[in-house]
C-alpha cells in the first residue's frame, strides 16, 4: 500500500532510497553468515600448497565444511573451526567455499578470493620487421613476447631504453589460465639512441599489500640509427697566424656511419705535403700559411663542409714611434739653431 503510494506520487528520490535499502538488505544477508576465514583473499602460485582456516562466529551452528574444485572437507558437526589443506593447487580458477548449516536448517557460505598465478616461461624481444640499422626520424617496431603467463590481467610489460622506462603496457583480459602475449611498440629512431639497448620486462603486479614477485627480463636489441655528419662547433672558423701559434684545424663531426674527411688547402705545396693527413678530422699543416682551408665530412647519409679562414696577424711596427720622435727632435733642433743664428746675425748687424 505504502509502496503503491510512492509509485503514484512518483517521488523518485524516495523510490531511490527504498531501492538502496533493498540492495543493502541483500548485501547484509550475505555478510551475515557467521563465519570468518583466514585468509579471505590470497595469491597462490600454481602447483603450490594452500591452507585456509574457517571459524565460527555464532553458537547456532550445527556443522561446517569446505568445498573447492581441488578438494574439500565434508560437513563436520560440532566443531568451532575447520581447516582446508590443498597440497598442490592445480586449478586456474580456484574459489574455495566454507559453508555452515544452522540449527534451523539454513545454510550459508563464504567464498575466498584466490588468484592463481604463474610467472612467464620466457620473455624475449625482437625486431618486428628487422631492418636494423634504421634511418634517423623513421619509426621501427620492436616486439616483446611473454610466454605462458597467468593471470594476464595482472601482467605489466615495461619497455626499457638504456636505463629508462619509455613505455608500459597492461592487458584488459580476464583469462585465468596461462596465455602468451606479444606486444609491438613503435619507436622513432633518434640519433642519441645509437648504441643503447632496448629490452622489455614482464612482471605480475597485484594489490599493494601482496608480495612482490620477481620480474623477468628479456634479451636486448642494440639500436643503430643512421644520421648525417654534424659538427659540434660552428661550420666557419677564423684563425690568425702568429709566431708562437701552432695552426690546428679541427673538423671533427659525429655521424653514423662514422664520417670520412677530405681537405682542400689554399696552397699547392700544402696539398701535396698534407696528403698523409687527408682522411683525418684534425690536421696541423706543416706549412702554416694564410688562406681558406676547406674540410668535408661525409657518410652515406650526407655531407657537411667546414671552412677555416686563416689570416696573418697585422704586424705592430715598434720602429715607427721612435722614428717620429727622432724626426720631431731634429726639427726642434733645426728651429732652435735657426733662431740662434738669426739672433747672432741681427746683433752683429746692429753693431756700428
Ligand atoms: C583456526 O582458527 C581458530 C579460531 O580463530 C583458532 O583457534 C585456530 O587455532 C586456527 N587454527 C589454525 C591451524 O590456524
Amino acid at each position: 500500500m505504502h509502496f503503491f503510494h510512492l509509485l503514484n506520487v512518483g517521488h523518485s528520490a524516495e523510490m531511490m532510497v527504498l531501492l538502496l535499502l533493498i540492495c543493502d538488505r541483500t548485501a547484509t544477508a550475505e555478510e551475515a553468515c557467521p563465519i570468518q576465514t583466514n585468509p579471505t583473499r590470497a595469491i597462490v602460485r600454481y602447483g603450490n600448497p594452500f591452507t585456509a582456516n574457517c571459524s565460527l562466529l555464532s553458537d547456532q551452528v550445527e556443522g561446517m565444511g569446505w568445498e573447492s574444485n581441488s578438494g574439500g572437507v565434508p560437513l563436520k558437526l560440532g566443531v568451532r573451526f575447520l581447516l582446508l589443506t590443498i597440497p598442490k593447487v592445480k586449478e586456474w580458477k580456484f574459489d574455495p567455499v566454507c559453508f555452515i548449516s544452522n540449527t534451523d536448517g539454513e545454510q550459508c557460505q563464504r567464498m575466498l578470493n584466490i588468484t592463481v598465478y604463474k610467472p612467464p616461461d620466457s620473455v624475449s624481444i625482437s625486431d618486428a620487421n628487422p631492418r636494423v640499422p634504421v634511418v634517423e626520424g623513421e619509426n621501427y617496431d620492436v616486439k616483446c613476447d611473454v610466454t605462458n603467463v597467468a593471470p594476464v590481467r595482472n601482467l605489466l610489460v615495461s619497455w626499457h631504453k638504456g636505463n629508462k622506462v619509455f613505455s608500459t603496457q597492461t592487458f584488459d583480459d580476464s583469462t585465468v589460465y596461462p596465455v602468451t602475449k606479444s606486444t609491438v611498440i613503435s619507436v622513432v629512431a633518434d640519433r642519441n639512441d645509437t648504441g643503447t639497448e632496448i629490452w622489455c620486462e614482464a612482471k605480475l603486479v597485484f594489490e599493494p599489500t601482496a608480495p612482490i614477485l620477481p620480474s623477468s627480463r628479456s634479451n636486448s636489441v642494440k639500436v643503430q640509427v643512421l644520421y648525417p655528419p654534424t659538427f659540434a662547433s660552428p661550420a666557419e672558423e677564423e684563425l690568425e697566424l702568429s709566431a708562437n701559434f701552432n695552426m690546428t684545424l679541427n673538423c671533427t663531426a659525429t655521424g653514423n656511419p662514422p664520417p670520412v674527411y677530405s681537405w682542400k688547402f689554399p696552397h699547392e705545396i700544402q696539398q701535396t705535403t698534407e696528403d698523409k693527413h687527408m682522411n683525418q678530422p684534425v690536421v696541423t699543416p706543416s706549412y702554416q700559411l694564410e688562406g681558406t682551408y676547406i674540410c668535408t665530412a661525409s657518410n652515406s647519409q650526407g655531407k657537411v663542409v667546414k671552412t677555416f679562414k686563416v689570416t696573418e696577424k697585422p704586424r705592430s711596427r715598434p720602429g715607427t714611434t721612435a722614428a717620429i720622435l727622432v724626426a720631431v727632435f731634429f726639427l726642434l733642433i733645426t728651429i732652435m739653431a735657426c733662431v740662434v743664428y738669426r739672433k747672432q746675425r741681427n746683433s752683429s748687424a746692429d753693431r756700428p
